[in-house]
């Protein structure tokens, strides 16, 4: 029977088990995107103890875009030495390490005033009422060799693998969803063409990393909004990733802050799961691809995790916030204490002076 210890291989890395830490924005690097002495200990506790991959937090792949304070920066070279610094510290505990990329946009209140910011059309965001510049082509073609910068960027650094993250109704979410997404050229319209902006942004990263190296996907399952990116939208989504090579996709909703009280909550024909939210439509999505695929939300038990695995496809799954509140979680487990995680999912991580488990522990 497979285990959640077991190891796995995603693309050409072998990983310890099946655990992701889940990207985690730490509000903790300054003003132009540098690392803090913080989070490189943050890391280092992670992969001295033991989790499969971890995945950074969100690192802005444009220096004009910044969707929260204290993200980490990946739009310029002189990132690299202070990343190589990070990747020698997680290797030298035997870790693997990710790192996300993402460009925002309008899911933001930050210094909108003072920045131009990217959408696919003039929608305003959801949560903040934000409107961003609906994009030329050429916008398009710019923050897809963003990423694809990016990326080289990432593999200078040392990195295990990239992810490119497509959900949490940042931008390239947007242009997934119907709902944001209200282009009539090639950019709009049919999943096919809604797609094309994030295809062209996964080509320009497959480009610049080449065949071999890991590349994995974060998207939601669904908008869980009425007119958006929809199960079926995804479903052919995870489709056509496949047929580019995606590594691995990560599956993951853009609910976490209420999705506990979501539970049994039907949405696309299926259930929001108050252990593992997304595991209907994960289920369902490795039955269908050729693709690992890893399930994130809401996970805290490894028994539960291991009936996952037993019972569907499902080949892995990323945790957040309970690695907030204890960074040793996995090593724990391993070790035998396999009590579930004390996180509560409660959401009370967010502060001004950087995200950490504010119920259980002290900054
Ligand atoms: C403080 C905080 C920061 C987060 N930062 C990111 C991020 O940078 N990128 C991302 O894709 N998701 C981010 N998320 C979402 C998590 O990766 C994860 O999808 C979500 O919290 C559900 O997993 P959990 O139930 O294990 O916490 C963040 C969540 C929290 C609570």
């Amino acid at each position: 029977m497979s285990s959640v210890f077991d190891n796995i291989n995603i693309g050409n890395i072998n990983c310890k088990n099946r655990i992701l830490r889940s990207a985690t924005w730490e509000a903790l690097a300054d003003e132009k995107g540098f690392m803090s002495d913080k989070q490189y200990e943050i890391y280092e506790e992670l992969a001295k103890n033991d989790v499969g991959l971890i995945s950074t937090g969100y690192a802005r792949i444009m220096e004009s875009d910044c969707p929260n304070a204290g993200m980490m920066g990946i739009y310029d070279d002189c990132f690299i030495p202070s990343y190589k610094k990070l990747t020698d510290i997680v290797h030298k505990h035997n870790g693997k390490i990710m790192m996300q990329i993402a460009y925002g946009g309008t899911k933001t209140t930050y210094k909108v005033n003072e920045r131009t910011i990217f959408c696919p059309s003039g929608v305003p965001e959801i949560t903040t009422g934000t409107k961003g510049k609906e994009m030329t082509i050429d916008d398009i073609k710019l923050v897809a060799k963003a990423h694809g910068e990016a990326a080289r960027r990432v593999k200078e650094s040392g990195f295990d693998a990239v992810q490119i993250h497509a959900g949490h109704n940042y931008l390239l979410n947007q242009f997934l969803s119907p709902y944001y997404n209200r282009r009539a050229d090639e950019y709009g319209g049919s999943i096919e063409n809604r797609a094309r902006a994030v295809i062209e942004c996964y080509d320009e990263v497959r480009k610049a990393v080449g065949k071999d190296y890991t590349v994995m996907i974060k998207i939601t399952c669904t908008d869980f909004t009425e007119g958006g990116f929809s199960f079926d939208d995804c479903l052919t989504f995870c489709k056509m990733l496949e047929k580019k090579g995606i590594d691995c996709i990560e599956i993951s909703g853009n609910i976490h802050g209420k999705a506990e009280k979501m539970a049994g909550y039907e949405f696309d024909g299926h259930s929001i799961l108050k252990d593992g939210y997304f595991v209907e439509y994960g289920k369902i999505i490795a039955d269908k691809v050729n693709v690992p695929i890893y399930v994130t939300g809401g996970f805290r038990s490894p028994e539960y995790m291991n009936k996952i695995l037993s019972k569907t496809n499902i080949s892995g799954f990323g945790i957040s916030r309970p690695f907030l509140t204890e960074p040793d979680l996995v090593k724990r487990w391993i070790l035998g204490d396999t009590k579930k995680a004390k996180c509560v999912h409660c959401s009370k991580c967010r502060t001004p002076e950087g995200n950490y488990c504010t119920v259980f522990c002290s900054k």
